[in-house]
């Protein structure tokens, strides 16, 4: 019954290549369609303010990232498909969890340190061209997690890191301020393969060697005649391992298909050949959405139109969950002060009977644990005075009132569970 959520983010500060489509467009787009998921999907724009300082190129990749995803099939009803920085909520939990986050364990960020290593080994102060921006970076994408309270979050290795330290951010918060975040875990896809560029070396904006997504298909072609290979003349049998060329075709093919095509290897196909085929496979899956894309690229207010909806969508979550946790943390208005003090307010998250009239017209209660869950379910009561003496025998009773009051349960979540909860009220009352 209970639905698990995927969530990820997609930073702004590129052109989508065919390593990212293979990577994590795809499996995204495939995942977001299985039964009981629900995808938050999201264009990490804060996260790109930390590598870029031209605002025309952010806007660019925004739009890009944002048409591709929907070109490649992502259906906008089905997920939640937003955009960082229309969500307000998102900074201010950053702040939240500044305040809950070692300043030790930012140190060890794997992105943190790569500078710092590099300024050390040249010499120069750790933190020549570091922004507090790029330090700050793992609470950032703690929040952008825990503000959705997802489950999984499908990254590649190179961010694990970052979703343990989300992880260590939840626990830190909920031990301090009661149980609000889901610990969520890194979904690493096994299946899916990091797709080699055109020198054979991971495909890589870092490395200059993409292949554009949307690039056209003359350009592809184009781009595909680049792809190294070796020497080996038509006729002579060609080496399917280590191939970037096959490795590609592969992440685009089914199984049969690249059977077919280690068969031609072997039999001596001439890399012109083998090139021409890779052109026509990758084609093949593009070109449907190639219109698509080239339809929201010159019409970037459909794409804002579909992603301020989708920060609706967003926000009806995180607005009031952030509401709760301005609450758990004392960022109260004053108007609700309880003049109890701690005591008053440590007991209020704690176990509680609540009384209500249902629409049969008849009173009720049932008793709560500190997380809100179900224990007890009374039955109906002609008038509320009743209903609270029944309470009060509990109260003051604890467990053992319990048979005495057992004509007037209708049902018990968890026995155990109850027990102790009557005996902490006990304990209170007493
Ligand atoms: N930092 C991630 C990357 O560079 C992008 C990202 C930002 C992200 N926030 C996230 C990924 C939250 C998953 C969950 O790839």
């Amino acid at each position: 019954m209970s639905t698990v959520r995927f969530l990820t983010g997609i930073t702004t500060s590129g052109t989508p290549h065919l390593g990212n489509y293979v990577g994590s467009i795809r499996p995204a787009v495939q995942a977001s369609l299985r039964p009981g998921v629900e995808s938050y999907y999201f264009l990490a724009d804060y996260h790109a303010l930390i590598k870029i300082d031209e605002p025309a190129r952010i806007q660019r990749s925004t739009l890009e990232i944002a048409a591709s995803w929907l070109a490649a099939g992502l259906d906008p009803e089905r997920v939640v498909f937003y955009r960082q920085s229309d969500i307000p909520e998102i900074p201010e939990l950053t702040w939240f969890l500044t305040c809950v986050t070692g300043k030790g364990i930012l140190n060890r960020a794997h992105a943190y340190k790569a500078s710092v290593d590099k300024n050390t080994a040249a010499g120069t102060d750790p933190d020549t061209d570091v922004s507090a921006g790029l330090f700050m970076y793992p609470v950032l994408m703690g929040a952008d997690i825990l503000m959705f309270n997802a489950h999984h979050v499908p990254v590649g290795r190179d961010q694990v890191q970052h979703i343990e330290m989300a992880r260590d951010m939840a626990h830190s918060f909920n031990h301090r301020y009661g149980e609000h975040f889901v610990a969520p875990q890194a979904a690493i896809e096994e299946s899916v393969a990091t797709l080699p560029g055109l020198d054979g070396r991971k495909m890589s904006k870092s490395y200059d060697n993409t292949i554009p997504l949307f690039a056209s298909s003359a350009q592809l072609q184009k781009l595909i005649a680049n792809i190294k290979t070796d020497s080996r003349a038509p006729g002579e049998p060609k080496d399917t391992e280590g191939s970037a060329l096959f490795q590609i075709y592969q992440a685009f093919a089914s199984p049969q298909e690249t059977a077919a095509f280690a068969q031609e290897f072997a039999q001596g196909i001439s890399w012109a050949a083998a090139k021409e085929r890779l052109h026509a496979r990758i084609d093949q899956e593009i070109a449907p959405m190639r219109a698509r894309y080239q339809h929201l690229m010159e019409h970037p207010q459909e794409v804002e139109a579909l992603l301020l909806q989708g920060a609706i969508k967003a926000r009806a979550v995180a607005t009031p969950f952030m509401a709760r946790l301005r609450q758990a943390v004392g960022l109260r208005s004053l108007a609700a002060q309880s003049t109890g003090g701690p005591a008053k307010a440590a007991k209020a998250a704690s176990v509680a009977f609540k009384q209500y009239r249902e629409s049969d017209g008849q009173f009720y209660f049932k008793l709560l644990d500190a997380k809100g869950a179900l224990l007890l379910q009374s039955t109906g009561f002609a008038n509320p005075k009743e209903a609270a003496q029944v309470m009060g025998q509990l109260k003051a009773g604890g467990a053992s009132a319990l048979p005495a009051c057992q004509a007037f349960i209708a049902s018990v979540a968890d026995a155990a569970a109850l027990d102790e909860a009557l005996e902490s009220l006990r304990a209170q009352a007493n």
